[in-house]
Order: C-alpha cells, then structure tokens, then sequence
C-alpha cells in the first residue's frame, strides 16, 4: 500500500489505488475544505503535490476544465479527482475561511502567475515645469498628446500598460510567447514619435519633454488584487533601476543583457554601460538607438468617426460612398 504524506500536517496516510486524496484525509480527520463535496467544482480541496506527480491519476475531465479555468500549473490537483499508485506528498492549500474566499474570487481573476515576462518601465521626465494652478489647459494638452502617442505605440507592438503613476509608466509583454523584440520596438517607436511631439510642442510654446526608459526581461509574479494585480519580481525592479540609471546617463533607452542577447543581430547599438548593484554585481546595459532593419511606418491616425460625421454634415468631409 502506497503513503500519502500530508503537509502542513505531517501526518503519513496509507492510501489505497481505489482511494482519492481527498477521501484519504477526510477519513483520518485531517480538515481539508470541500465546498463541492467532491464533485470537482468548487477547487477549495486543491494541494499542490510537492514529490511523486508521476505516481498520481491524470486528471479527470472536470478537473481539467478547471484547471484551464483557473489556470493551474500541472502539480496543483484537486484532492477529489486524484488518487495514487505510489508514495506522494502534498501540501494542503485552502486552510481557512479567508482561502475559501480567495479560491472562490479566482474564478473570475485565476490564480496569478510567475514566468519570465519583458517589462518596459519608462519616466517621463522635464514635464514637470507646468504651473497646475495658473493653467491646468497647458498640462493637460500636452500629457493627452504624450499619453496617445504612448498607447499608439504600445498598441502596435502588443504591449499591455500595466500602471501609469505619476511620470512613471510600466508596460508588460505578457500576451506574447517572448516579448523581448516587441518592447523593444515599442521602445524605439516611442523615442520616434516623441521627437516629432516635441517640434510641435516647442512650436507651440511649450518646453520639450523628456523621456527615459529600461528593458528587462525575467520573472515575474502577478497577484490579482481587486480588478487588477499586483506585480512583484525581479523583472520589474531591475527594469526600473535601468530606467534610472538611463537619466543618469543621459541616455534615453537602455536594455539588459537579456533583452540585448537575442536580438543582438538586430539591434544598432550605440553605447555598451555597467551599472553595478550590490545583489547583481556589474551588469552590462546597452543604449539602443534602432534597428538594423527598422519596421515600416504605421499609418498616421485617422480622423475619429464621430468627427468625420460632423465635417459630412456641413459638407467639409466627403460623404461615404454607398
Ligand atoms: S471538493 Fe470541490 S473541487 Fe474538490
């Protein structure tokens, strides 16, 4: 008979091929949360196998419908669909009220992630010298221009912003296989763009903007908070030391290795950095100024719908031909 050993317990259960998990531990009284009653619906009686996957029964079909829903990786199971033919410990994960709260919002949210992401952390910097209470107008034509032109780009590329904060703006790669190529475009399209936004601006008046950016890719971990998430990891805090050290070099875009090495082919490079940290000794950066084969220029944007409607209503838009 094969051993069922059960953490955070410690408890070592004899378990029977017949057995589910979850039958094992209801009969030794161990408090496993049920909601469904083992009908594989509910995910409160997930464990997370720590040794032995292999020797677990596939999943049922239930028990993969909810783990696409939820998005589980392989070694979270549902006690009540998984039994055994060998020794396998597990670790009970729903423990109180508070996780069966938590198990249950992840239906609509599932169950966040850790993976390798690209993460684009930009600043914008030398717009702050608006005098808000004289004349908002000024500051808030310049940022709509600066935030459309970012979204445009953004768009373009598949990036997602993830938080925009005070000068400071964060863009995941996270809809893409690997996103190092995308951000960056992203990041070359934005430097682009911004050059012409700032010959408008200066004809108008207003002082130029300046905009600073880093590149890395590496884990990251993704907690659904509310609508939205949490982000925590080494991919976003060395992206946006990068951007820091960018301002201090005065340059406007720098990747790390990790970006660099895979489009090193790609890329024109116009200064190799190190910026050294205490937890990751000297690490070498790299300014990106394009690319070896620059993408086509998207066209410029149209005139929105509801404006091309009222230019046809006074006959200064040619109507739509039927
Ligand atoms: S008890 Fe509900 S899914 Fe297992």
């Amino acid at each position: 008979m094969a051993t069922l050993h059960c953490l955070p317990d410690r408890q070592d259960l004899p378990i029977e091929s017949t057995e589910t998990i979850l039958e094992v531990l209801q009969s030794h009284d161990v408090p496993v949360q049920h909601v469904c009653n083992g009908n594989g619906e509910c995910s409160t009686c997930r464990i997370v196998v720590e040794s032995g996957l292999e020797k677990c029964t596939p999943r049922s079909r239930k028990e993969e419908q909810l783990a696409k829903k939820l998005g589980f990786p392989p070694n979270i199971r549902l006690s009540c669909q998984t039994g055994t033919t060998g020794d396998v410990t597990i670790r009970r994960l729903v423990i109180d009220q508070e996780d069966i709260a938590i198990a249950d919002s992840q239906f609509d949210t599932g169950i966040g992630e850790y993976r390798e992401q690209t993460v684009l952390v930009m600043t914008l910097r030398g717009g702050s010298d608006f005098d808000l209470s004289r004349f908002p107008y000024d500051a808030l034509y310049v940022l709509n221009r600066f935030y459309r032109m970012i979204d445009r780009a953004v768009t373009r590329y598949q990036g997602r912003l993830s938080s925009a904060l005070g000068n400071k703006i964060v863009v995941l790669f996270d809809r893409l296989p690997d996103g190092r190529s995308s951000a960056l475009r992203t990041g070359l399209a934005i430097l682009h763009d911004l050059q012409k936004l700032d010959a408008l601006l200066e004809n108008l008046g207003y002082a130029p903007l300046q905009l600073t950016m880093g590149i890395h890719h590496g884990p990251l971990l993704r907690v659904p908070v509310g609508s939205d998430c949490a982000l925590l990891g080494d991919a976003l805090g060395l992206a946006n030391r990068i951007d820091s050290f960018a301002a201090e070099q005065a340059i406007n875009l720098l990747i790390s290795e990790a970006v660099y090495q895979p489009l090193a082919s790609e890329t024109v490079v116009a200064r190799r950095v190190e910026m050294s940290l205490p937890k990751y000794g000297a690490l070498p950066l790299y300014e990106i100024t394009a690319l070896t084969t620059p993408d086509a220029e998207p066209e410029p944007p149209g005139l929105p719908q509801r404006m091309q409607n009222l230019l046809q209503r006074f006959r200064l838009w040619p109507a739509k031909r039927r």
